[in-house]
């Protein structure tokens, strides 16, 4: 069966490859020629682990196209998938669907022959109704069946999380459309994964739910860590107990400077406006918002307390850009927030990141980009980690203490454990447990 998929972002292109990796004839869309004619060459337009391999073997292997022209592929494909992005407004705090329905003006015309349209695009509640009028509007001998799918990978895992799902969500009041969406997931339903037909406007909800509830759960961890640190607490034991209650579950409860990334913050805010909207209020999204909002002042004044409030004319030794690991997005990246706060208040900043460095000299001036992490140490006073990559937890701390100025880790992930950092005799800040020998700190100068 023949499927076009319209965008070449995370979700379109993870979508169009895994597609193709189970047997369909991919073609996917972009309107930006520049982009598809680098798809062509297998180069990817961002960073995902080991989706350049698996798109170069089904681009060999004859199922995976690509193409800046939609009306071909649009007349010859069975199901047409939207996958452009639904970024945040930042006038309204709403999710804008100004690329929707660019595609919808250039895609009614060849709506015939009940051809299935799926939206896998993160949209606003009341959407796919509201996309179903306006194609009627464009084309009113229009003849099509439509579906609300919403996307659950996570970036940095994505391939993994497309593959191995845990639950696959379709709205849509169409039988031709829920028969066609069978097809499409076939293999998944004979391995038993579970299958959840409902209506539209319940898949929209299921989508924002979701997200909100991750962003309370990570939200819910760091206030515990908070108060861990005032209780003489340790929330990696505390994490690891509450994890092993399989009601709670692990996931997502690991402290850190607040979610970040092009879908939490945006989709918690756009369900919040939603529900004000309705008179259905969503307080304790809202408070999550906040309280996520000011994490990074938050991850600040620890910083500031492990320099002693002194940050002017420090140098700091910065690992970590991207808004997590294995990924190259700085969207809404918490580490950006916090390294302009701490560049304000005068510190020289040395940074590392294993795939955001390019990106972010486009937009942070005034900053060291360092070659490795062990040369942004190089006679720093302090270091502080933002993002939680593999290379950061496999360093050697006989060398960072060489690097380092004065041993003072500021460790915003809790990517080491106490015992190693106690071991090694590090002046150790971390979430969620009070600091280590921060009495065997050198004296510093009073704040200028
Ligand atoms: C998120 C969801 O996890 C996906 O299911 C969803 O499909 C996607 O949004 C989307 O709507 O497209 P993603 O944005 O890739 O995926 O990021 P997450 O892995 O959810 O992480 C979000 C933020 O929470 C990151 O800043 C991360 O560092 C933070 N986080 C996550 C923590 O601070 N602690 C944790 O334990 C987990």
């Amino acid at each position: 069966m023949k499927i076009t998929i319209i965008g070449t972002g995370y979700v379109g292109l993870v979508s169009g490859t895994c597609f193709a990796e189970l047997g369909f004839d991919v073609t996917c869309v972009d309107k930006d020629e520049n982009k598809i004619q680098k798809l062509k060459k297998s180069t990817l337009p961002f960073f995902e682990p080991n989706l350049s391999e698996l798109l170069d073997k089904n681009v060999r292997e004859g199922r995976l196209h690509f193409t800046s022209l939609l009306k071909n592929t649009a007349e010859t494909s069975k199901i047409i998938i939207i996958a452009v992005g639904t970024p945040c407004d930042f006038e309204t705090g709403r999710t804008s669907l100004k690329d929707i329905y660019s595609v919808l003006d250039s895609l009614a015309p060849y709506l015939r022959n009940n051809k299935l349209l799926v939206l896998k695009s993160t949209v606003p509640i009341g959407t796919l109704k509201k996309i179903e009028q306006y194609i009627y509007m464009l084309n009113k001998q229009a003849k099509f069946e439509l579906a609300s799918n919403p996307e659950f990978l996570r970036e940095g895992n994505a391939i993994q999380d497309f593959m191995k799902l845990d639950r696959i969500v379709v709205g849509t009041e169409s039988l031709k459309a829920k028969s066609l969406l069978r097809i499409l997931y076939h293999n998944f339903l004979l391995e038993g994964i579970p299958y959840i037909e409902t209506t539209p406007e319940t898949a929209e909800l299921i989508k924002y739910a979701s997200n909100a509830f991750l962003g309370l759960k990570v939200s819910y961890i760091n206030q515990m860590a908070d108060l861990c640190e005032k209780s003489n607490g340790n929330i990696r034991e505390l994490a690891q107990a509450l994890g092993l209650d399989h009601r709670i579950g692990r996931g997502f409860l690991d402290p850190g400077p607040g979610f970040g990334g092009s879908c939490l913050p945006k989709d918690l805010l756009e369900l919040s406006i939603y529900a004000k909207e309705v008179e259905k209020p969503l307080t304790l999204i809202d408070e999550v918002l906040k309280f996520n909002n000011l994490r990074p002042q938050k991850m600040l004044k620890i910083i500031q307390t492990a320099f002693e409030g002194n940050l002017k004319g420090k140098t700091i030794a910065i690992l970590g850009l991207t808004f997590k690991a294995n990924t190259d997005d700085l969207r809404d990246s918490p580490s950006l927030n916090i390294i302009n706060k701490l560049y304000n208040l005068g510190a020289t900043l040395q940074v590392y990141d294993p795939k955001g460095m390019e990106s972010a000299q486009k937009i942070l001036p005034g900053l060291y980009f360092a070659k490795n992490p062990y040369e942004a140490m190089k006679n720093a006073d302090g270091l502080v980690i933002l993002t939680e990559w593999e290379e950061f937890k496999d360093l050697d701390l006989e060398r960072v203490k060489q690097f380092l100025k004065t041993p003072l880790v500021i460790d915003l992930r809790n990517i080491f454990s106490l015992d190693q950092m106690k071991s090694k005799e590090f002046t150790y800040y971390s979430l969620g447990h009070r600091p280590l020998n921060e009495k065997t700190k050198p004296k510093r100068q009073a704040a200028a």
